[in-house]
């Protein structure tokens, strides 16, 4: 199931791992609609809500950060179609505030960092943070040569015939000026304008924008200049690249300095000097917000003193003398026209509410996921009141609809003055919908508390969780097949010709040799064709060797995500071996029992879920026709002997110098070791790097071996 909605600290490491996957994926594909396709399907807020859960689960779980962690990049790479210029100083990105308190956290860090009393005050700036795209345009003495796009902060797009029509962006600069100047700031589009641009769209029959950014990115990306110049683009400028001499020793002084050379600057600025000012500033902006003729989605602050700046210094994305305040989320009020229940892969049923079509911070919402039964009537995950009991959801309800905090908007509360006076409670359904099965909400046996989800009990005669199955099996990190997606997992599994019917995985791969044999040709069935018929049974074929941990993944064992199954394989070599065990654990105690709980990541519910899927003959019998067709390969085994630190567990701290997390990690556990997160009495190396803290304290405290990294370097390739 789905952990999105639960707290962070609730989690599990392998309910942590599949969700920072998913994360990284989701927020992948956001960025490049958003950057490459100028087409979001989402809110910025909801977006950020993203980014902040990835953040929060890498804060948690700091081994689990991952090499496509959406938070190691900044935007998307540049598109293909113009020419790359890499930045003469990279375009970095903000940290983002929500509350109060964390702007108070902000300031606070900055006095903090600079080693200042808070009566040694620091001014600040504060200035709409304007929702367009970032540009650098350079000038050399005084002519605009060359304007690219943030790109993905090192290498932009090169865009400058496109920026040359921008009436508000001078070509050239007054006499006087350094030979080499770089502005940097943002490219948008007026709101009204882009309401008579999509006014226009319209007349003539056109797809119309999604909103004024997206527009402005569209417009700027276009191959022939004139579209662009017909756009009315315009542009605020707030900050500079490479300047060969600088005009002035303060954010504000810089700031004036590029309005008296011509840019326009935005007039909502101000230089502020306390915390209250500050936030001040930001309610005042806020209310001045619908006003705008322009979109803005918070209110930035930076340190005024460039001095005081390049002493703060930067992170790996941005610098710590600025922040961006975002503005809250958007809500908005609908109707729940329809409750309706989704069966999942393992079972589960998910309510959704058909919502009466709304926008919420400017995106269309139809849907809202009601999580579970208990959620309806208002009860979150650990039984707490989420809502007043009688504000339970109910078909027909006018409702406040939030879109962040989760990509799938939420209901957040109901409107009790609207509701109807038929309305009835909503009755969630005890049998499946789909296959009529009981639905049951399992009691976990330790806890004796209900499970808040109500599942299925159809297993494989449910034809929900038998599609969700073969979908599992054939997703991006399990089979992947290409061309065998929702939409063809459907066809097949519906279809009712014995050629053509795929209802378990290995008839994947009997497919080709069926269809050889029969009259009914897929080639010949409408969205299919020679070629494409082609490339799914090479798609096949190719995956009839398979890496174990995808195989293991693949099988759709709940619980075992892809972490889980990395680990299954590592630990288990070869399919055999770890079928055999899980056979053998069967008992839930003996050796093979022991040793699977034993393994590092591998908790008992999830021990216990493997052993229950092997327990299952119908299991086990899909398994033994798909092996006829598919061969896992062996897992490589780390070196374990021979290694110094072959069997350790370590953990390493503080801000490394001569390695990344990641290469320390995956060094160590290629020598054998286990990196883990926390010092604990298993642990038995520290690596501690400048400004390690607690946990340093708390290995010293249990005597567990301290090193700094130049002795851990001698130590492995000692
Ligand atoms: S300052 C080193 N000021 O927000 C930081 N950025 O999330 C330089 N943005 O890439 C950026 N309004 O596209 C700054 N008044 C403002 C801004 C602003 C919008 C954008 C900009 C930046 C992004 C960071």
């Amino acid at each position: 199931m789905s952990t999105e909605g639960s707290a962070v600290d609730t989690l599990t490491i392998e309910e942590a791992a599949a969700e920072l996957e998913r994360l990284a994926k989701e927020i992948a594909h956001h960025d490049a609609l958003y950057h490459g396709r100028d087409r979001p399907e989402i809110s910025d807020a909801d977006y950020d809500a993203l980014k902040r859960r990835n953040d929060a689960l890498e804060v948690r779980f700091p081994e689990l950060i991952r090499e496509d962690s959406p938070s190691r990049r900044v935007g998307a790479a540049p598109s293909v179609t113009f020419s790359p210029v890499v930045h003469a100083r990279p375009m970095l990105s903000l940290d983002n505030t929500f509350s109060q308190e964390d702007v108070q956290d902000f300031v606070a860090s900055v006095y903090r960092f600079l080693g200042r009393l808070p009566d040694q005050s620091i001014a600040f700036t504060a200035e709409p943070k304007i929702d367009g795209l970032s540009m650098s345009i350079r000038y050399e003495n005084g002519r605009l040569v060359t304007a690219a796009t943030r790109g993905d902060g090192t290498t932009g797009e090169n865009v400058t015939a496109n920026i040359r029509t921008i009436a508000e962006i001078p070509n050239e600069l007054p006499k006087g000026v350094p030979a080499v100047v770089e502005i940097r700031g943002e490219v948008y589009m007026a709101k009204s304008d882009f309401l008579a641009l999509n006014r226009q769209m319209e007349a003539e029959g056109k797809q119309t924008y999604v909103n004024p950014r997206n527009t402005a990115a569209g417009s700027l990306r276009q191959l022939d200049a004139k579209v662009t110049a017909s756009r009315k683009l315009k542009f605020f400028a707030y900050a500079w690249g490479e300047i060969s001499e600088m005009p002035a020793d303060t954010q504000f002084g810089m700031v004036q300095t590029f309005k008296d050379w011509g840019f326009p600057v935005n007039p909502l600025m101000k230089r502020l000097n306390s915390v209250a000012d500050i936030l001040a500033h930001y309610d005042e902006i806020g209310l001045e917000r619908p006003d705008l003729d322009y979109d803005i989605d918070g209110v930035v602050y930076k340190v005024d003193s460039l001095e005081l700046q390049a002493r703060l210094g930067f992170r790996s994305r941005s610098p710590r003398w600025a922040t961006a305040h975002k503005f809250p989320a958007e809500q908005a009020f609908t109707e729940v026209e329809k409750i309706e229940i989704q069966v999942g892969r393992t079972g589960a049923l998910t309510p959704v509410a058909r919502l009466k079509p709304i926008t919420v911070g400017g995106v269309v919402v139809t849907n809202a996921t009601l999580h579970n039964e208990d959620y309806i009537k208002g009860i979150g995950n650990s039984g707490e009141r989420i809502r007043p009991e009688d504000h339970d959801i109910r078909e027909g309800d006018t409702v406040i609809v939030q879109r962040a905090g989760d990509v799938i908007p939420q209901i957040l509360d109901v409107v009790m003055e609207k509701r109807l006076a038929d309305a009835r409670s909503y009755e969630f359904p005890k049998t499946c919908p789909v296959c009529g099965s009981h639905a049951v909400r399992e009691v976990n046996e330790k806890t004796g508390k209900m499970d808040s989800v109500r599942r299925c009990t159809g297993g494989f005669i449910c034809r929900a969780q038998a599609t969700e199955h073969l979908k599992h099996f054939v997703s991006r990190n399990a089979f992947d097949i290409e061309g065998l997606g929702s939409k063809q997992i459907d066809f097949f599994f519906e279809h009712e010709d014995a050629s053509l019917q795929i209802r378990t995985a290995p008839e994947i791969f009997t497919l080709e040799k069926r269809q050889q044999q029969s009259l009914t040709k897929l080639e010949n069935i409408d969205g299919f064709g020679k070629v494409s018929v082609g490339k799914l049974y090479t798609a096949i074929n190719e995956r009839r060797s398979i890496a174990l941990h995808r195989f293991i993944y693949a099988l759709g064992i709940r619980h075992v995500g892809e972490t889980t199954a990395k680990l299954l394989a590592r630990s288990y070599g070869t399919y055999e071996a770890f079928a055999t065990a899980m056979k053998e654990a069967a008992p839930l105690s003996g050796d093979a029992w022991n040793d699977l709980n034993a393994i590092e990541g591998i908790g008992e519910v999830v021990a216990r879920a493997m052993v229950e899927f092997y327990k299952e003959p119908r299991n086990v019998e899909v398994i033994t026709r798909l092996l006829e067709e598919v061969t896992p390969q062996q897992a490589e085994q780390p070196v374990t002997t021979g290694s110094p630190v072959a069997g350790k567990t370590v953990v390493f701290t503080g801000s490394l110098e001569k390695f990344t997390r990641d290469e320390a990690k995956a060094r160590a556990e290629s020598l054998g070791a286990k990196v883990a997160g926390s010092v604990s009495k298993k642990t038995d190396i520290v690596v501690a790097g400048p400004g390690a803290g607690s946990k340093l304290d708390k290995a010293r405290e249990l005597g567990v071996q301290t090193m700094d990294e130049d002795e851990w370097l001698a130590l492995i390739s000692g």
